[in-house]
């Protein structure tokens, strides 16, 4: 009977194991994504749609790990084909970014509270002119600044501060949390990070965080986009990013492996 009992115990949690739905991480770079990837346990690859997706488990839970590739359309369209084959519980992006606040430099971490695309708006003779709100499909409107999921934003938090972070020349890098500016250009321009920084309040900028959560909020689905910053987005960018893209991707993945840990 007590054999019975266990068996009857162990195929209940077997099967719940097999259902449970996974936690999808997605970077739009190969370095981004590298250390997860190396740390991931008993990794299966599998193709779907041109992209590569790698199943496993990093600190006991179940995730799916891709590249996006770079900009608005390839996380846009990573992300459909995501949902659409794997349909993950929650989607937590990490990567480099452009530091905008003066005091965001290359190492530290920003941690979107709210992502927006600041390329979307109309152009006419006396310049451009970004769009009150976000059109959707089927043509409702929804703000602009499209809101992270709070639980995991708090968890970020709470993990940002704890962590050890790789320090870039001998300083301890910061943790901020605000608005991250998404658009399909690398800004390398003072004049552009300032305006970005000014209109937006946008502590960062970067090229697919706003398209991710535009999914995720139109599917439900809690997303949390987090970055580390490889530059700052100014006339130098360009170089900075080449000389940090490496520790910075290392500081955003460790974020993240830290969440992991918080999910329960
Ligand atoms: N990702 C990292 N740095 C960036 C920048 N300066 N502009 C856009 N995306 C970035």
């Amino acid at each position: 009977m007590a054999v019975k009992k266990w068996l009857f115990l162990f195929l209940c949690f077997f099967s719940l194991n097999l259902q449970a739905q996974r936690i999808a991480i997605m970077g739009a770079l190969d370095q981004e994504i590298a250390i997860l990837l190396d740390s991931m346990k008993t990794s299966k690859k599998v193709n779907h749609g041109g992209i590569d997706f790698y199943t496993g488990k990093l600190k006991g839970k179940k995730v799916v790990i891709l590249k996006a590739g770079v900009g608005k359309v390839n996380a846009a369209y990573s992300t459909a084909i995501l949902v659409e084959n794997f349909d993950p519980e929650t989607l937590i992006f990490t990567g480099v970014a452009g530091g905008l606040h003066p005091e965001a430099l290359p190492g530290d971490i920003v941690i979107g509270e709210k992502l927006v695309q600041f390329d979307f708006g109309q152009v006419n003779s006396t310049g451009f002119t970004v769009s009150p709100f976000r059109k959707l499909t089927g043509g409702r409107h929804e703000d602009l600044y499209i809101q992270a999921d709070a639980d995991l934003l708090e968890k970020s938090t709470t993990v940002a501060n704890r962590i050890e972070l790789v320090p870039i020349s001998g300083r301890k890098p910061k943790v901020f949390s605000g608005v991250i500016a998404t658009g399909d250009i690398f800004v390398s321009s003072d004049e552009k990070a300032r305006w970005l920084y000014e209109e937006f309040d946008a502590l960062a900028t970067e090229m697919e965080g706003a398209a991710i959560a535009h999914i995720c909020r139109t599917l439900e689905i809690p997303f949390v986009i987090i970055r580390s910053c490889s530059d700052n987005a100014n006339n130098h960018a360009r170089v900075n990013f080449n000389q940090f893209v490496g520790p910075a991707s290392v500081n955003s993945a460790r974020l993240v492996l830290g969440i992991l840990e918080e999910i329960q």
